[in-house]
């Protein structure tokens, strides 16, 4: 049985880390039409609550990769199961992250899009966990640095599961 801990992050805390992002989103692009990117599906719940903090006209598209490798561990190749509906070249782009744990799906994304010509590129990531970084990566709009610990909710799933908790909380898995 999965066993759900404590909460890390309050829901509170969550909307107002978010507000701050969307607000320094809004400052950074004035007069400019920026694409969001979110990353299926993780992303869904902070891209929907972020996008309404932006006060510009955006738009929004979905990605959904996967990374090759075994159970927790990526291997930084990564396969596009959807890709996006819009042409992103001389795009301004913000691709939206729920976590970046050891940092290489999002590098090799990044790599990726980097390749369609978008005038610009910057990652916002509600999570970090620094300590599994493996490779650099700048995300130029981050919510919160997390331990190493595994969390679910706010989109955050364990085996599909707790994305629809407000909050985020660490899980015991295996008790
Ligand atoms: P990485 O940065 O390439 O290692 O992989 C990041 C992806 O791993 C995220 O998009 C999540 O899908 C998943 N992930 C990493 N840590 C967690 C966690 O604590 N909870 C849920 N998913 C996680
Ligand atoms: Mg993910």
């Amino acid at each position: 049985m999965l066993r759900v801990e404590k909460i890390l992050i309050s829901s509170e805390e969550i909307q107002e880390k978010v507000q701050e992002l969307g607000d320094r989103i809004t400052e950074d692009y004035r007069g400019e039409r920026p694409l969001l990117i979110g990353i299926l599906r993780g992303a869904v719940v902070v891209l929907s609550d972020l996008m309404r903090c932006i006060e510009l006209p955006c738009e929004i598209d979905f990605m959904d990769i996967s990374s090759y490798g075994s159970g927790s561990t990526s291997s930084g190749v990564v396969r596009i199961m959807k890709d996006l509906e819009e042409d992103i070249t001389g795009r301004h782009v913000v691709v939206v992250e729920d976590i970046v744990d050891s940092g290489l799906t999002l590098s090799y994304l990044k790599r990726s899009l980097l390749a369609r010509n978008p005038a610009s590129l910057e990652i916002c990531s509600l999570l970090s966990k620094p300590s599994r970084r493996k490779v650099e990566l700048d995300v130029k709009y981050l919510g919160f640095e997390i331990p190493d610990e595994f969390v679910v909710g706010y989109g955050l799933d364990y085996a599909g599961s707790h994305r629809n908790l407000p909050d985020i909380r660490i899980v015991n898995p295996g008790e």
